[in-house]
């Protein structure tokens, strides 16, 4: 018997990455999938967007699973769309049980160089696309008599790390909408966490090669990222390690909690 066996997970931002990682290693300990991802690139980030093809690839992983996956392409921006990405696999795989809310996007920046678009599409894609992701899904939760919501935020919504402030600023919003979510959908039966990574082994962190030298210029600044454990970039089979043990029965009395994998980055 897998962990989450018979269940069924909504995961955003599937098509690659760490939300690729959670749909195999939700598959491969027992449950179906719905899948979404924007699958385009964003003209503001300085690394590449994901693709249909990434998504396609999700889907063949958890295929390869022996486990059913319906997977569409929706913006976390757009409510409607998400509800209808959600309602089509619920309709398809008979019920929900877990949810991650995973699509993020982010650039490392200075402060001053943050356009309007730059902060207002952060905050709209991190922190109002993990509320419509709970909106869209929290009903067909309280229908299979409860679940696991896993909200995934970053050590950058416990801590300030610097060149990110529209990215903080929504991962703290992340910390805040789990908790205050934990609280009302507990009556239901459901628990909500949130998730926060230090940097992970991802096209996100790999992709932005900016970032490193404006970092490195800033050695008394640099220090936020530096870990106890000797590592730099975190496997996201990791992270996901994290998401199976949050959405499984192993945690039934884990709500409200902020779940730090991040090799002790925030205790420095
Ligand atoms: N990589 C890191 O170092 C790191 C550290 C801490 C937290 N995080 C968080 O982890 C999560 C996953 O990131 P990742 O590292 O796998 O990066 P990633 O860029 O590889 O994956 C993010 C996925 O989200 C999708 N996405 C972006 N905007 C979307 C939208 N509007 N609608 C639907 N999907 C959208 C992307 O297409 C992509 O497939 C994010 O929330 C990120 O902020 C990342």
């Amino acid at each position: 018997m897998g962990r989450v066996e018979g269940k069924v997970a909504f995961i955003t931002g599937a098509a690659r990455g760490q939300g690729r990682s959670h749909a195999v290693a939700l598959a491969s300990e027992g449950a179906d999938i719905i899948a979404v991802d924007l699958c385009q690139q964003i003209d503001w980030t300085s690394y590449r967007g994901s693709s249909s093809s990434d998504l396609e690839e999700t889907t063949r992983l958890v295929e390869s699973q022996g486990r059913r996956i319906v997977a569409a392409q929706a913006n976390v921006r757009d409510r409607d769309a998400l509800e209808r990405a959600v309602n089509q696999g619920v309709e398809e795989l008979g019920r929900l049980d877990i949810v991650v809310a995973n699509a993020g996007i982010g650039r490392v920046q200075q402060w001053d160089q943050v356009t309007s678009q730059v902060w207002q599409e952060t905050i709209d894609v991190n922190l109002t696309g993990a509320w419509h992701t709970v909106m869209a899904s929290a009903r067909h939760l309280i229908a299979s008599g409860g679940g696991s919501i896993i909200l995934v935020s970053s050590v950058g919504g416990l801590k300030a790390n610097p060149f990110m402030i529209p990215y903080i600023a929504s991962k703290f919003g992340v910390t805040g909408l789990a908790k205050a979510f934990a609280a009302e959908l507990a009556d239901h039966n459901i628990r909500v966490n949130s998730l926060h990574p230090s940097g992970v082994d991802t096209v996100m962190a790999t992709g932005q090669s900016d970032a490193a030298e404006l970092i490195a210029s800033h050695p008394r600044l640099a220090a936020s990222f530096a870990t106890i454990l000797p590592t730099t970039l975190i496997p996201p089979a990791q992270i996901s390690n994290a998401v199976v043990f949050l959405a499984s029965d192993d945690s039934l009395f884990v709500t409200a909690s902020a779940l730090t994998v991040d090799a002790g980055n925030t205790a420095l």
